[in-house]
């Protein structure tokens, strides 16, 4: 058998699968998954015998989050998968790539500045090793043809941007259900959300941030404002499963009558004292759910951006004002709160639906209407499988994949706006890391 690429992750939750299918299953040719490592024992077995039962693979090693240097030290994978809580990637980022590995990580890249400072000098004194930041959201068709359009310099110049988020009320809630809720977990929804968005402007527009300012609050998630709002009665419980006093709560989800929720996460409750439904307006959340931010670039472009959490609808609409014309982006979708799960299961006949609209000055619009392809975000998550694991992939003359310093790019917007909320003042990103000072355009990062 020809030589395969050996790949190990740690984190077995519930992304996963976005990693370890295509290396058990489409690309097992080329790749194969030598080794497991969680915290919890249960979720790391369910996935073993989930992935030797389906694609008929060699078990898996099975490592104890303590034991993850020795796994590496053991099993010599030449890449490691990062796809554990956001707090934790830097710590193993940097780890893997001292043992000699190269990194495929989880968006983002990390929530701290320390951190990512952390994976800057790992990377810089293993010169060899690459990181890789899965941006499964630049390889969407709508997104990929917005990069197409704008590169072609259908509007010109790009000198405004106007970029609004929506998140429906169960995958926005589900951020509020569970360690995402937390700022020093996962950096508050404007790293471990936004920077998908914040990486796309990056990537769309060939640009790094410089200077940021936001407000943000907890305006409808929570105990208080529910109580402020009369719904006093959908705080009486601390979680939903197993909860008679939930039932008609429209927030509710419950553990035990999905196989996969209750393989991965209410088995394991014993093992990692992990709740994945915890109640959404309990006391203790310490993130946001309404944001507006103000992004401004090197070179002078300024963006409008914001995100809300607990929309009746989910998608996103984006409009670029150039100096030869505009172009506006609109995508709606279902939400997925388990990988895997596909946007007809969740939204009956549903379809991602992308559309983008340009018109010259002076001209008349023209509108194209993007369609989706098989697979995760709208067609993106298999091509982005294909760049990573296959033998040979595709070339990407669109410059998708995206290195370490272009993860930095866009958590740094994150971390800046974080800032600006605490203080009420602008805050210049190279206050918190010196990214590439001399560079103006993001594909200059490396
Ligand atoms: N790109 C996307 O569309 C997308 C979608 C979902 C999640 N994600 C990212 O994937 C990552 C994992 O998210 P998830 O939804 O699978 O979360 P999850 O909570 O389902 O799984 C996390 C896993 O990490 C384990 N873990 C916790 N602390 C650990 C530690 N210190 N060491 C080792 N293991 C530890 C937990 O036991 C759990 O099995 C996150 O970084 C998240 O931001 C990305």
């Amino acid at each position: 058998m020809k030589h395969r690429q050996k790949y190990a992750a740690v984190g077995t939750g519930g992304r996963l699968p976005m990693f370890a299918d295509p290396i058990a299953g489409k690309y097992r040719d080329a790749a194969e998954l030598v080794a497991l490592c969680d915290t919890s024992a249960t979720r790391r077995l369910w996935h073993k015998n989930r992935l030797v039962e389906k694609y008929g693979i060699a078990p898996p090693a099975d490592y104890d989050a303590a034991d993850f240097d020795r796994m590496l030290a053991v099993q010599r994978p030449g890449t490691v998968i990062v796809c554990t809580p956001d707090c934790t990637h830097h710590d193993y980022i940097v780890r893997a790539l001292d043992a000699g590995c190269d990194v495929i990580t989880e968006k983002p890249l990390a929530t701290t500045a320390s951190g990512l400072a952390a994976i800057d000098a790992a990377a810089r004194r293993n010169p060899g090793r690459r990181v890789r930041v899965a941006f499964n959201y630049r390889w969407s068709p709508g997104a990929s043809k917005v990069r197409e359009l704008l590169a072609s310099g259908v509007i010109g110049r790009v000198q405004h941007v106007d970029f609004e988020y929506m998140l429906n009320t169960s995958h926005g809630a589900d951020y509020f259900r569970r360690w995402h809720s937390y700022k020093e977990r996962s950096g508050g929804l404007l790293i471990h959300k936004s920077t998908h968005h914040f990486d796309l402007v990056n990537w769309w527009l060939d640009a790094i941030p410089e200077e940021v300012f936001a407000w943000g609050r907890l305006a409808f998630y929570g105990k208080k404002n529910a109580v402020a709002r009369g719904q006093e009665p959908l705080t009486r419980y601390a979680r939903y499963t197993g909860e008679p006093a939930s039932a008609g709560d429209p927030f509710r989800l419950t553990l035990d009558d999905d196989e996969n929720l209750r393989g991965l996460y209410l088995d394991a409750e014993g093992d990692s004292g992990y709740i994945r439904d915890e109640n959404v307006f309990r006391e203790g959340i310490s993130i946001e759910d309404t944001m507006s931010v103000l992004v401004r670039y090197r070179g002078g472009l300024v963006m409008n951006y914001s995100l809300n959490a607990f929309c009746p609808n989910e998608g996103s609409r984006v409009a670029f004002t150039g100096d030869g014309g505009r172009l506006e982006y609109t995508a709606e979708h279902a939400s997925h709160i388990i990988t895997g799960d596909t946007d007809v299961k969740i939204m009956a006949g549903g379809k991602h639906l992308m559309k983008v609209r340009v018109q010259r000055l002076f001209s008349e619009p023209e509108e194209f209407v993007v369609h989706e392809t098989p697979g995760g975000h709208g067609g993106g998550d298999p091509l982005l499988q294909e760049q990573m694991f296959a033998d040979s992939p595709a070339p990407d003359p669109l410059g998708r994949s995206a290195c370490h310093e272009q993860g930095a790019a866009s958590i740094l917007v994150g971390m800046a706006a974080n800032r600006s909320m605490e203080t009420g003042a602008p805050v210049p990103v190279s206050s918190l890391f010196p990214l590439a000072p001399g560079a103006l355009r993001l594909s200059q990062l490396k």
